[in-house]
């Protein structure tokens, strides 16, 4: 089965009892046992639940992995992988990762006796400068948040696999339909299927895809003591979203470039980072790497933060909201959102100027999307009137 057969048909047949075509929502904390002598396939759903099974089925077969296990959210996920480290490792953590894996790594490691560094995952040899015979793991994500910056996993783990780091990659942004880092040599995947895998933005979840049985037992067992597990209703809402993934994509990459374009012809907009576009600095490892080049773009207006804030305030179909990855189109202010726990300093070391926007570029038709943010840019320095967002629509 290719892709998007994969994403609609496994683990997915028509249910047991009355055929129908999509399964219920087994919203059961136990199940009865027929006997003492006849353990049953699940429990109790802390353990295990059918929908869980098979969204787990699905994204395993999405990710090219042998093995899924799904989390209450993405950081769950990440947590998971981290639990493989005990007292006395070092871990790499890349200088663009995700705020919240960089608090992980900055705030709960250390606690547990765990060093840390970082590493420029633009640099791949840069692994070499700060890995020592403690690194047992190492984690990147890309394309990177707010920036994109897109990194060559097989370069990664390369280097990686030569000084024995367990590899993870947290693939969010480009989601399995667009890039599938197992098949690069990744050990493990994360993903937060809050974002594109669920697609809808009406959930909450996480998933630890791999190859390795020893790792998937150990993130398996990990969900299950600490209780870190999606609901059945989170799973079925998932796998609803999921069989659209394939479509969604494409529309999103569509969307995006389209979009990239007209900012980057707007006289408003200072610089426009997308990876589909020829300017960007990783656009040939984009190019080879991915199969799309995703829903993400970041650009800054021309002008002063005051100018930035008031486009963000001034979309109405782009809502002014955090998070990515669902079908509707979202516009972030990174210094007050995303990035708001960083100091000015941080993230201007960061490539995050405060003139900089960043889009969650959806499903609607181009044609308003681009009319909408056309609208917005034009009222760089002036007061706005007509309210933003959920203002508007409301
Ligand atoms: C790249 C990336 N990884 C992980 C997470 C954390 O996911 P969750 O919010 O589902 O815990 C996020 C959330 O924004 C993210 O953008």
């Amino acid at each position: 089965m290719n892709f998007a057969t994969r994403a609609i048909r496994v683990a997915q047949d028509p249910d047991r009892q009355y055929g129908a075509v999509i399964n219920p929502i087994w919203q059961s904390a136990t199940f009865a046992w027929e006997s003492l002598d006849d353990i049953p396939e699940f429990d109790y759903t802390r353990v295990a639940n059918p929908n869980r099974d098979s969204l787990e089925k699905v994204i395993a077969a999405l990710e090219n992995g042998q093995f899924c296990t799904c989390f209450a959210s993405g950081m769950a996920a990440i947590v998971a992988a981290f639990s493989l480290l005990q007292a006395g490792d070092h871990v790499l953590v890349a200088s663009d990762i995700y705020g919240g894996t960089f608090r992980v790594a900055e705030k709960l490691l250390p606690r547990q006796g765990i060093r840390v560094d970082t590493f420029d995952s633009a640099r791949p040899e840069s692994i070499f400068e700060v890995a020592g015979p403690e690194t047992k793991l190492l984690i990147f994500e890309t394309p990177s948040n707010p920036n994109l910056r897109v990194a060559d996993i097989a370069a990664v783990v390369s280097v990686a696999r030569e000084l024995g780091i367990l590899t993870v990659f947290d693939n969010t942004f480009a989601s399995p339909a667009l890039q599938r880092p197992l098949d690069l040599g990744v050990d493990i995947v994360v993903h937060s299927t809050t974002k594109y895998i669920s697609g809808h933005s009406d959930i909450i979840g996480g998933a630890l895809v791999t190859n390795d049985e020893d790792i998937a037992t150990r993130a398996f067992e990990y969900a299950k003591t600490v209780g870190a597990v999606p609901s059945p209703f989170d799973c079925w809402l998932t796998l609803r979203g999921v069989k659209t993934l394939s479509v969604r994509m494409q529309r999103h990459c569509e969307n995006a470039l389209a979009l990239a374009r007209f900012l980057e012809s707007h006289p408003k907009v200072a610089s426009v980072t997308y990876p589909g576009l020829a300017s960007h600095p990783d656009h040939e490892i984009a190019a080879r790497q991915m199969s799309g080049f995703g829903g993400m773009i970041a650009f800054e207006v021309v002008g002063t933060p005051e100018d930035a804030k008031r486009v963000a305030e001034a979309t109405r179909l782009f809502l002014l909201a955090e998070s990515l990855g669902g079908v509707e189109s979202l516009i972030g202010y990174p210094p007050l959102m995303s990035h708001a726990t960083m100091t000015e300093e941080e993230r201007v070391a960061r490539g995050i100027p405060p003139t900089m926007l960043r889009l969650s570029v959806g499903i609607e038709d181009i044609d308003d999307l681009i009319a909408d943010l056309d609208q917005a840019l034009a009222k760089v320095a002036e007061p706005i009137r007509e309210g933003h967002g959920l203002a508007a629509v409301r």
